[in-house]
């Protein structure tokens, strides 16, 4: 039967006997490559480590720093140390800050055609763009995948997005995605992959295709890709991989789970105001606005393609005096193809502020806009907030549209902009830089981890016990988010790899005594019972939520209702998740309550009865399956698939 890139790509992937069964059913995935960020790679290698394994077992991985770069005080630097040394112990490729932006890299220098990806980072599918699966995982997740596990998720509905014509004028490859955002908004691509086909695909470039499938991920998307057709050859041999090169495509005749067309002809510049990627406007119905900002960079548009672009339009003029332009190139190739082609002197002369290739301003880190000030981005994400600036009024565009808002000081209609600057996308034969990058031994077994303070190995946490005695050591209302449990900010995210310090925090800002009384219990491993209301744990999918309380000895979390993300959480690091049968049992319980939870009764799907001293009997059900139950008993998932291996 003739089959769609998806399928054929997953079907090459599937393990652990899973078929592609119809969207929703769970599959399990045979996984390639593996990348990581700083931000989240610390506490991926610390889980890795605590699995025991002598190296990695993917194909590739590589341990990225982009976001934390700035190395001011010892915790950054000790974390970029401790990356490297332990990449070279257990077998990852280590790139050091200052290289580039992970995704950007990544396609330059490791995506390959036909393979998966899995990336703690949820951009990890700019890398569909050269005809892989590429997905955003956990932390933990990309460690059981570097340890050889499957990738286990929904079978997603394939979504072929037909692309027909050529683009005109000043519409760019930026222009596809929020054209789409703005039809399908952030939530129209849950539990969906996007394929790209139809003869306009032949018209873009790998770069222009990247753009693409990273903002793919606004769109809620497991992830979405490209066919590997001559355009990657093209970029692939640019790259000098041209041994990478395997053509990936769609069978002739090829059924999709939806479609929808796109005549790129039609298309026009756009820009997403805030503060949301899915609030698309055409550009020309902004004409007139002030901008006191321009930042072109970050994982979406920091190419060679995207920065020459500007170099050429900036040659020879000023920016307004009124308007800053930031400009952070993608990787160090792009800045050495850039000064090669004498492109960094026209962004110099314009008074462009060029800064490391990094994330840089789109992770806050630098870059902030004035007060109420209007920055236009050619970023991915303009929330409230992220900028650094929290009253700015962030817009999202393509790097044309910036240059040209930077040179006016304000937006303009396109139509009055004359041509746009025309020119090879690729850049021939492109400078390497993989001698940057560090290659770990072929056995790097004498290799020592250097950890400074800030890290700290994850404890082994205990089985779950068969009796639960403990207390209720808090009683919270309804909607509480990962942010009430572990408070987001500079301070406390830089203790993202020492969970004893990162778990003084928990619910400090909702009861300041939490820490302190579950500390004090003396109920043994179990200290204590969260009892929450509805939608509990909703909001960011921050991991350390559930490592914090279960550090601190939380061992149950009963609420009215939990949010999916964080149930997982908690049962990926052994916190029995219950569900009280009677909502209104949440009024009779109290904080304080003391409760015997009969903790090997509990059944997947069942129901128990809680005793709560002084109460009564109180129900509580599950929605658990048999191996999460499993899961949890073993003490959370690194215990569990540390037995599983062991026998
Ligand atoms: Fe970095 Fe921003 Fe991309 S933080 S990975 S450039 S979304």
């Amino acid at each position: 039967m003739a089959q769609n890139l998806t399928h054929k790509i997953l079907a090459a992937h599937l393990v652990d006997g899973s078929s592609l069964g119809t969207p929703g059913s769970e599959i399990a995935l045979r996984i390639d490559q593996t990348l990581t960020q700083d931000a989240t790679g610390t506490m991926a290698y610390l889980q890795f480590e605590a699995l025991g394994l002598d190296r990695v077992q993917t194909e590739l991985s590589v341990s990225y720093v982009d976001h934390n770069t700035l190395q001011m005080g010892f915790r950054n630097p000790d974390d970029h140390q401790f990356l490297r040394t332990v990449a070279k112990r257990y077998g990852i490729v280590y790139s050091p800050p200052g290289t580039g932006i992970c995704h950007q890299l990544h396609l330059e220098n490791f995506a390959k055609p036909g393979k998966t990806l899995i990336g703690s980072d949820s951009h990890t599918p700019t890398a569909g763009g050269l005809g892989m699966i590429a997905m955003g995982a956990g932390g933990l997740s990309v460690a059981l995948a570097m340890a050889g596990e499957s990738y286990r998720i929904a079978m997603p509905k394939v979504v072929q997005v037909q692309l027909t014509g050529r683009l005109q004028g000043w519409a760019t490859a930026k222009d596809i995605i929020l054209h789409l955002l703005g039809m399908l908004t952030v939530k129209g691509g849950v539990g969906r992959i996007f394929e790209y086909t139809g003869p306009g695909v032949e018209t873009l470039t790998v770069p222009e295709r990247a753009t693409i499938t990273n903002m793919g991920a606004e769109l809620g998307a497991t992830t979405s890709l490209f066919p590997a057709d001559r355009q990657a050859e093209a970029f692939l041999m640019s790259m000098g991989r041209a041994e990478d090169y395997v053509e990936w495509v769609a069978d002739e005749g090829a059924t999709y789970d939806e479609t929808i067309e796109i005549d790129l002809s039609t298309l026009e510049p756009l820009a997403a105001q805030p503060h949301m990627p899915d609030r698309v406007v055409p550009v020309r119905e902004l004409a007139g606005l002030k901008v006191s900002q321009s930042a072109i960079g970050s994982c979406t548009n920091s190419s060679y393609a995207d920065l020459k672009s500007v170099a050429l339009m900036l040659a020879g003029k000023q920016l307004s005096e009124t308007t800053d332009l930031l400009v952070s190139p993608g990787s160090k190739q792009v800045m050495k193809m850039l000064a090669r082609e004498n492109l960094m002197e026209p962004l110099l002369d314009a008074g462009a502020r060029i800064l490391e290739a990094s994330c840089g301003p789109c992770i806050g880190m630098g870059g902030s806009p004035i007060s109420k000030g209007v920055s236009v981005r050619t970023f991915n994400r303009n929330f409230e907030g992220r900028s650094g600036t929290q009253d700015a009024q962030v817009y999202l565009t393509s790097p044309l549209v910036a240059a040209q808002v930077a040179l006016d000081g304000q937006f303009s209609d396109p139509a009055g902009w004359g041509a746009p600057p025309q020119f090879p996308e690729l850049p021939g034969a492109a400078p390497s830089i993989r001698h940057l990058f560090v290659f770990p031994p072929e056995d790097g077994s004498d290799v020592e981890v250097i950890r400074g303070p800030n890290i700290v190995p994850l404890e082994n946490f205990q089985n779950l016990p068969g009796t639960i005695e403990t207390r209720i050591q808090l009683k919270t209302g309804d909607d509480i988010t990962t942010d009430h449990i572990l408070p987001a900010g500079a301070q406390i995210t830089a203790l993202r790899s020492n969970i004893p310090a990162i778990s003084e925090y928990i619910f400090s800002r909702v009861d300041a005594d939490f820490v302190n009384r579950i500390k004090n219990a003396d109920d043994g491993p179990c200290r204590g019972v969260i009892l929450g209301g509805d939608n509990y744990g909703q909001g960011s999918s921050r991991e350390h939520a559930a490592l914090g309380p279960r550090h601190l000895g939380v061992c149950a979390v009963i609420t009215k209702s939990l949010a999916r993300i964080h149930r997982a959480n908690l049962v990926n690091f052994g916190i029995l998740p219950l569900i009280l049968k009677n909502p209104a049992d949440y009024d009779r319980l109290e904080q304080g309550s003391q409760l015997t939870i009969p903790a090997a009764s509990i059944q997947p799907g069942g129901s128990v009865t809680i005793d709560a001293h002084g109460v009564g009997p109180v129900e509580v059900i599950n929605d658990l399956t048999a191996t999460e139950l499993a899961i949890i008993q073993a003490g959370g998932l690194l215990n569990y698939v540390r037995a599983k291996r062991e026998h």
